[in-house]
């Protein structure tokens, strides 16, 4: 047998020789006495050309029952593509076929969405689909990289929780046994602020659930977050972190997803921008700019989706929005030593209508004033004890943010609605596939 090989390893290099591939028929188009095969191996997707004297009477037969996703393995001779320079084609001399696909509903018109919701384990093979899915992937692999060349540990949180940590309507509430509620996590961040102490800094990765009813472009139900939580950095030095992270990851996608950002039409000039520094508006900035440009926020509104768009609209990269009223941020931010009305918190808001994908802070050390920010928000006392209990033995200046990993999906591949950058989406209307 010829030896077997993955689509993406086939280069120059391979040219002349015989390999073997294993993968499904993506697209298939016939003339006679030739196949074109597109075929996908899950790295990559490659040409086959089906000759009838190529393969004889036996072999033919079988080729002519290809349809499109039949799954079958193939033997091809490499070649470049006569025209196009860097593009690889296998002329095809021998093909066993696995299964036979049934007639497939995906059809190369226009489905609308919910048509491809509906068909989401089969939308997954889509070629765009492909190329988000790939470049998430990318972006995971380069958060882990981030951190943990900066001496992150990673601490997983714990899922089902006793209370809520940013804001109580928007929580999944289940029996958990003789001990009452539980609810889903909405962020692992105060479970990372109690593991600081014990490794500096600190990360977690995975997925959060918001039980808001918004049924907008940005909002999934069950999405994922890394949060980091980091001892001994204040507020502008976890911007700085923030920053670098958010361009390490661009500039990683940038570098090793070039052709897939190319296959979603991705405008790549914009990304290459993304580099330290971004810009730092306060909120009270920020406000006065939105006004001037037309909007009818208000000092203490929060952020509507059109006022974040509008703030970066004379930016190709991310903003931060900081300094936000304390009555609209939650409990555990630290207050602005000018400003006590204002908390140490920042937004960072990407460019390009795609939103806020940061919410960080720095967050309250002080006991005493902590428990008393968290009586004003009426938090259940009996159940954060041991949060409070932190700024007890050896509290320290600490700061944390959680980045919402398809937001950033969305953004980096351009993805008009937040549906399509998770495999298997949650909305308020969709629980299948
Ligand atoms: O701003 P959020 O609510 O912040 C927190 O949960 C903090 N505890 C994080 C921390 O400091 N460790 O959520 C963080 C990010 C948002 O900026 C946004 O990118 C994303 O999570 N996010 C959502 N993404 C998709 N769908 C939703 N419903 C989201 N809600 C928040
Ligand atoms: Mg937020």
């Amino acid at each position: 047998m010829a030896s077997l090989t993955l689509i993406k390893k086939i280069q120059k290099e391979t040219v002349g020789q015989t390999v073997t591939l294993r993968g499904w028929a993506h697209n298939i188009r016939s003339s006679g006495s030739i196949i074109f095969i597109e075929i996908r191996d899950g790295s990559g997707f490659i040409q086959g050309i089906i000759e009838k004297k190529q393969l004889g009477k036996k072999g033919w037969a079988e080729a002519e029952k290809i349809t499109r996703e039949t799954s079958l393995e193939i033997e091809g001779l490499i070649q470049e593509h006569p025209r196009q320079k860097g593009v690889f084609e296998a002329q095809i001399k021998k093909i066993s076929l696995k299964q036979v696909a049934d007639e497939y509903p995906i059809g190369k018109k226009n489905h609308g969405p919910d048509f491809l919701l509906d068909h989401r384990h089969l939308w997954l093979r889509d070629q765009k689909q492909w190329a988000i899915q790939s470049i998430r992937q990318e972006i995971i692999k380069s958060t882990y990289q981030f951190l943990w060349q900066n001496d992150f540990t990673k601490i997983d949180s714990p899922i089902l929780t006793p209370t809520a940590c940013e804001g109580t309507t928007t929580l999944f509430e289940l029996e958990y046994f003789n001990l009452g509620k539980a609810y889903l996590s909405q962020s692992g961040q105060l479970y990372l602020e109690a593991a600081i102490a014990a490794h500096n800094k600190v990360f977690d990765f995975g997925p959060t659930f918001r039980a808001e009813k918004s049924k907008t472009r940005k909002h999934l139900i069950e999405f994922w977050m890394m949060d980091a939580e980091m001892a001994f950095v204040e507020h502008q030095e976890s911007m700085n972190i923030q920053e670098k992270l958010i361009s390490f990851i661009v500039q990683r996608v940038l570098k090793n997803k070039g052709p897939e950002l190319d296959l979603l039409a991705r405008n790549k000039e914009k990304l290459e921008k993304t580099k330290p520094p971004f810009s730092r508006l306060t909120y009270q900035e920020a406000i006065q700019k939105l006004q001037k440009m037309g909007s009818k926020i208000k000092f203490g509104d929060d952020f509507g989706a059109e006022d974040e768009t509008l703030i970066t609209a004379d930016s190709e990269i991310p903003v931060f929005i900081e300094k936000w009223p304390e009555k609209i941020k939650a409990f555990y931010m630290k207050s602005d030593p000018q400003n006590n009305k204002l908390v140490l918190g920042a937004d960072l808001i990407a460019p390009e209508g795609y939103g806020e994908i940061i919410g960080g802070s720095q967050r309250e050390d002080d006991y005493q004033i902590l428990k008393k920010k968290m009586k004003a928000a009426k938090i259940p006392l009996q159940y954060f004890q041991w949060y409070l209990d932190l700024r007890k033995y050896g509290s320290a200046p600490h700061s944390g943010f959680g980045y919402g990993l398809e937001r950033i999906v969305a953004w980096i591949c351009g993805c008009q609605h937040i549906r399509e950058t998770i495999p298997f989406p949650r909305l308020i209307n969709r629980l299948t596939p």
